[in-house]
């Protein structure tokens, strides 16, 4: 049997986080065209932190915010902190301030992770049921997000996988539940489903991650989970800004 085709990587440096934004909105709104003219739909996971608020505000702003058939976009989230869909921690919370409350996106295509759940464990079980509902299979029998948005760490955690947590070495499932990390129970996909997607962009700024960052793209030896993000096949972009991609080098920054 032929070995998976690796991914295809590329990093993108912008001069600043603003660049970075709107380069990765437009690129956003590209992939999304093409992937509701190729198969009807656009399936997207949104990343939490602070750093893709940026690039949901200018999706969600002229000229970008007219730019998607939104009725064609379904978005679910690569993870959720355990608390309130309106708890000032929430990913969900952010996305919907920045974007989902500036498109004309209809509610049943806005997925929620549900962390609020006491069950967080069915809670994850039934998240997985959306996702099989919604998404095509791989041949494998993954489902199939056409991107997925990720942060990065600077101790190399991605999504809510945490270095050290069982949720990194996961083989079956496609969503679970974590125990408390950075001050919260989780909720997050798993290497199973991020690397069944057809595209994974990485959002890194700042000079904080420039050293973790500059691992994840140049170390051979697998140490932290954002290294094992490796979508067979698919696209795997690394954006940043010039702070965060101080350490590799030689890099040119693309200003736009
Ligand atoms: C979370 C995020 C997490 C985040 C990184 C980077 O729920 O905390 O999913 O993985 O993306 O910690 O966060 P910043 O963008 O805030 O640096």
């Amino acid at each position: 049997m032929m070995p998976p085709a690796p991914a295809q990587r590329k990093v993108a440096v912008l001069s600043t986080p603003e660049a970075l934004a709107r380069a990765c909105a437009a690129k956003f709104v590209e992939a999304g065209k093409e992937a509701i003219m190729l198969r009807g739909k656009f399936a997207v996971a949104l990343s939490g932190g602070h750093t893709p608020a940026g690039i949901y505000r200018a999706l969600g702003a002229p000229p970008l915010h007219g730019a998607v058939d939104w009725s064609r976009v379904q978005f679910f989230w690569s993870d959720e902190r355990a608390v309130p869909a309106d708890d000032a921690a929430s990913n969900f919370a952010m996305a919907q301030r920045e974007l989902l409350a500036r498109i004309a996106v209809p509610a049943e295509n806005v997925h929620r992770m549900p962390g609020e759940q006491g069950d967080l464990d069915g809670a994850a079980r039934a998240y997985e049921n959306t996702l099989r509902r919604h998404l095509p299979l791989t041949p494998q029998g993954v489902a199939r997000l056409d991107l997925v948005l990720l942060g990065l760490g600077a101790d190399g955690h991605t999504a809510s996988l945490f270095p050290g947590s069982d949720a990194v070495d996961e083989k079956r499932r496609w969503v679970v539940a974590t125990p408390p990390a950075g001050g919260w129970r989780r909720l997050t996909m798993t290497l199973i489903l991020l690397n069944a997607a057809r595209r994974v962009w990485f959002l890194v700024t700042g000079r904080g991650k420039s050293a973790m960052l500059k691992n994840v793209i140049q170390e051979k030896r697998l140490q932290s989970p954002a290294q094992r993000v490796q979508p067979p096949g698919g696209e795997l972009i690394f954006w940043a800004d010039a702070a965060a991609a101080e350490q590799l080098r030689p890099w040119k920054a693309v200003t736009r």
